[in-house]
């Protein structure tokens, strides 16, 4: 889905989400694991106020594995419980549902001290646009999607999916809007094909792409592409892949357009191994 956020759009959005954040306990927030800061929602934690909350790095398979660790730590470092997912693989889910219940932990206490007993957990699931909502509730709720029906104040004829006695998911996830106002941000989400907008076009977005790999990951482009690394000069760079992979024009002429296209299409499919676009900050 590519949503295009403008302000109405977005006071509309956010005003949805206050109201279907009334009826949960619990927030459920995919991000990216390939870029954690820039597929974050920057008013989250303002709307999540209160809730429990949960983080899961999805695409931790595309994501360099060291920097899965490292983010993970960071977001435990903010009180915020987090699992490294890939939401398309049930395998890698299971460890939800018990991180779930750590995360209620204070809910389930109080409730139990009111009398209140079997009274399930009631979360969403929300995240930017293309971040695997859809994928991770069919993978989690599987067979469960048996749902629970409408129950009053539930906006947008949203149904619960009943996972078992203790859990009750929101079937619509919450669409969040990116940090559009960091220029970095959409470069990053166009790089992870995240975003269509015409931040910058497929060459320059490439040439980022090749200056980042460069200093980050050195190596990579020159055993996937058999191409010399020209450290400053990724236009070069870019040239030998065209010339390498016979990305040429009718006239004969390099085809830059479609190398760029293709070195991005690798990158966002894992083809150049796991790698992570941005480090938490200390
Ligand atoms: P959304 O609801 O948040 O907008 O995202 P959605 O579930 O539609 O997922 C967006 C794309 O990301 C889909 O690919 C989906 O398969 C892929 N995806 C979701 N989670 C993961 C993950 O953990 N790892 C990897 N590698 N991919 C994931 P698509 O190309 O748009 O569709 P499809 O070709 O897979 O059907």
């Amino acid at each position: 889905m590519n949503i295009q956020w403008y302000p109405g759009h977005m006071t509309k959005a956010k005003r949805a989400m206050k109201e279907d954040m009334k009826l949960i306990d619990l927030v459920i927030e995919l991000v990216d694991a390939r870029v954690p800061f820039s597929s974050r929602n920057p008013d989250i934690d303002d709307l999540g106020a209160g809730k429990a909350r949960i983080v899961l790095l999805n695409k931790s398979d595309l994501a360099d594995e060291r920097l899965n660790g490292k983010w993970a730590s960071w977001f435990e470092a903010q009180k915020i419980h987090v699992v490294k997912v890939d939401a398309r693989n049930k395998g890698t889910l299971k460890q939800v549902q018990s991180v779930v219940q750590e995360a209620c932990k204070e809910k389930l206490e109080r409730d139990r001290r009111r009398g209140i007993l079997n009274r399930p957990i009631r979360t969403m699931v929300v995240g930017i646009p293309n971040v695997g909502k859809s994928t991770f509730i069919n993978s989690f709720a599987g067979k469960a999607c048996a749902k629970t029906g409408n129950k009053p104040g539930v906006t947008k004829g949203n149904q619960w999916i009943r996972l078992n006695k203790t859990l009750e998911l929101l079937d619509t996830p919450g669409i969040l809007w990116p940090r559009f106002e960091d220029q970095q941000v959409g470069v990053k989400l166009a790089m992870i094909g995240s975003i269509n907008d015409q931040i910058l076009n497929k060459d320059e977005l490439a040439c980022e792409l090749i200056r980042f790999l460069e200093v980050h990951y050195p190596q990579v482009l020159s055993e996937r592409f058999h191409v010399e690394e020209k450290k400053e000069q990724p236009e070069l760079v870019l040239e030998e892949i065209a010339r390498v992979r016979a990305c040429l024009m009718k006239g004969g002429e390099l085809d830059m357009a479609r190398a760029a296209a293709l070195l991005l299409d690798d990158f966002r499919a894992g083809k150049l191994g796991r790698i992570t676009l941005e480090e938490p900050k200390e």
